[in-house]
């Protein structure tokens, strides 16, 4: 098997003092990446900060011989954003990784939600996401080369109880993903999403008598390939967690036709449903377009997809 490297690479990592981006970090500069190691060094629900975090691992990257440097700034402001990637220019030149991973939480029932705990999570999960990615994209763009991956969650591509916000931010960067894909295809710039399940100190009151087995480097090895040169996809969704590698994706239909151009009654669309809703002979979809050109063979007068009543 070709070993994968990172040797002349530069990545940038957010959140990287503890959990999953700590083992990032630390893998990416043993295969020779240099890293700039992102985190604002605060507690688990976004609230205060502090350097030893990053520092920690920037020293633990020095003593194995790797290349690393501290960030303590916050993804959460563009000017944030800013900062990281001036550090990655700064430092080592040019950027080609971005793994956006910073990450906090504040769950609460639906009911219960205050808006306080919808503006952090957003603003560090899905904001923040763009606030990085937006500055090196560009160096991206011009360098023609890019890797960046999106952390997702089950908890936002699935559901999961008491994680509206949460949920809604992780399944938000599915949209940046897929966007940024399609813009970044020419330059070369891959962008895919993970969905982790690891044991770290956002879940480990949550994962119960699994947690052993958890362990974040079973999540490493997934997230850097896609990150590699090696890495051909772009625009997909993986999951990753005690030594399982799996896909996830958005499926579309063939779904049922009324007729070119003609809407069905509310009626017909009950007594269709069935149709509508069968998985059977799915596509996954890699743009919008896939979606438009079912309906453009429609309106071409092909209804062969499903006829009323069939
Ligand atoms: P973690 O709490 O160990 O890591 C998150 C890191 O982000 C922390 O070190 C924290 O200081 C840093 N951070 C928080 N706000 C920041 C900000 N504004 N700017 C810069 N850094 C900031 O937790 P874990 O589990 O390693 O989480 C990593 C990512 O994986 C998060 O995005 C999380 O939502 C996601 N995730 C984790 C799962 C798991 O099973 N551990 C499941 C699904 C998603």
């Amino acid at each position: 098997m070709t070993e994968i490297g990172f040797d002349g690479r530069v990545a940038i990592v957010t959140g990287a003092g503890g959990g999953l981006g700590r083992t990032y970090a630390l893998e990416l500069a043993r295969r020779g990446a240099r890293v700039v190691v992102n985190d604002l060094g605060g507690s688990m629900d976004g609230r205060g900060g502090g350097s030893s975090m990053a520092d920690a691992v920037v020293k633990e990257i020095a003593e194995a011989g790797g290349q690393a440097v501290a960030s303590y700034d916050s993804v959460a402001t563009v000017e944030g954003g800013e900062a990281i990637v001036a550090t990655a220019v700064d430092r080592f030149g040019k950027v080609d990784i971005v793994i956006n991973n910073a990450g906090i939480l504040r769950d609460k029932t639906f009911v219960k939600l205050a808006a306080e705990d919808l503006e952090s999570v957003l603003d560090v999960h899905l904001k923040g996401a763009f606030f990085v990615t937006q500055p090196a994209f560009r160096l991206m763009k011009e360098n023609g080369y890019g890797r960046l991956l999106f952390t997702s969650s089950t908890s936002g591509l699935l559901g999961n109880f008491g994680q509206t916000n949460y949920g809604a931010a992780k399944a938000g960067l599915l949209g940046l993903s897929n966007v940024l894909a399609l813009e970044g295809a020419k330059y070369n710039i891959k962008s895919n999403v993970i969905a982790p399940t690891a044991r770290t100190r956002l879940t480990e009151d949550l994962l119960g008598p699994m947690a052993e087995k958890l362990a974040p480097e079973c999540v490493t090895p997934l997230a850097l390939y896609l990150v590699s040169e090696a890495c051909e996809v772009t625009h997909e969704i993986y999951t990753a967690g005690g030594g399982r590698y799996a896909r996830i994706f958005v499926g579309l239909n063939d779904g049922w036709v009324k007729g070119p151009g003609e809407p069905a009654t509310l009626e017909e669309v009950a007594a269709n449903f069935a149709s509508i809703r069968d998985p059977e002979g799915y596509v996954i979809p890699t743009s919008t377009a896939d979606d438009l050109q079912k309906v453009g063979r429609v309106l071409k007068g092909d209804v062969s997809i499903q006829r009323p009543g069939r």
